[in-house]
């Protein structure tokens, strides 16, 4: 079965709401055959990365830039996983108060290094989630699951 790893930050309702929704999108029933493990960024490891097929990768904008704490996991992992996950998919969900440009600029630069591929564009909400971004951090999770079926 193939596995999905959401590696996230979530310091804030805000977020949390999201993630909740990203993971419900993956879990769908409909996508029976992938195993959805999350893991807080700050906890993750190599061997959990190795061992999944794809990712989703959940952070808050913070001064101008990607999360210390999912910042903290791309130094866990980087080269203990550089060669092995070369090519596989992810995707992205980010929340700022106003503003995701250097967030998302690290996530390209990061992955980009990683040679992980970009498999739906990514879901960037600022402020107050409203329902529409919520249904599309749901469609992102769902986009995601079902591509590794
Ligand atoms: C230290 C710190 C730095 C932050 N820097 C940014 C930033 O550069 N851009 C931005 O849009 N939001 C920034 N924020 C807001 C966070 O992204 C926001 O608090 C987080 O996504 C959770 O949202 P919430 O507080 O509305 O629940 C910052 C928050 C903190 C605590």
């Amino acid at each position: 079965m193939a596995r999905l790893l959401v590696v996230h930050h979530t310091p804030s309702p805000a977020l949390h709401s999201m993630y909740l929704r990203v993971l419900e999108g993956a879990r769908h029933p409909d996508i029976s055959d992938v195993d959805v493990i999350s893991a807080a960024a700050l906890a993750a490891s190599p061997a959990e990365v190795l061992q999944a097929d794809g990712y989703l990768l959940g952070s808050p904008a913070n001064l101008g830039y990607l999360s210390g704490a999912m910042k903290h996991f791309f130094d866990t992992i980087y080269y203990p996983c550089l060669e092995e996950t070369r090519g596989r998919p992810f995707g992205v969900y980010l929340h700022g108060n106003d503003d995701c440009t250097g967030a998302l600029r690290a996530v390209e630069t990061i992955t980009t290094g990683l040679r992980w591929q970009p498999a739906q564009p990514p879901v960037i909400v600022t402020g107050q989630p409203s329902d529409e971004d919520l249904d599309r951090c749901w469609e992102l999770g769902a986009a995601i699951a079902a591509g590794l079926s």
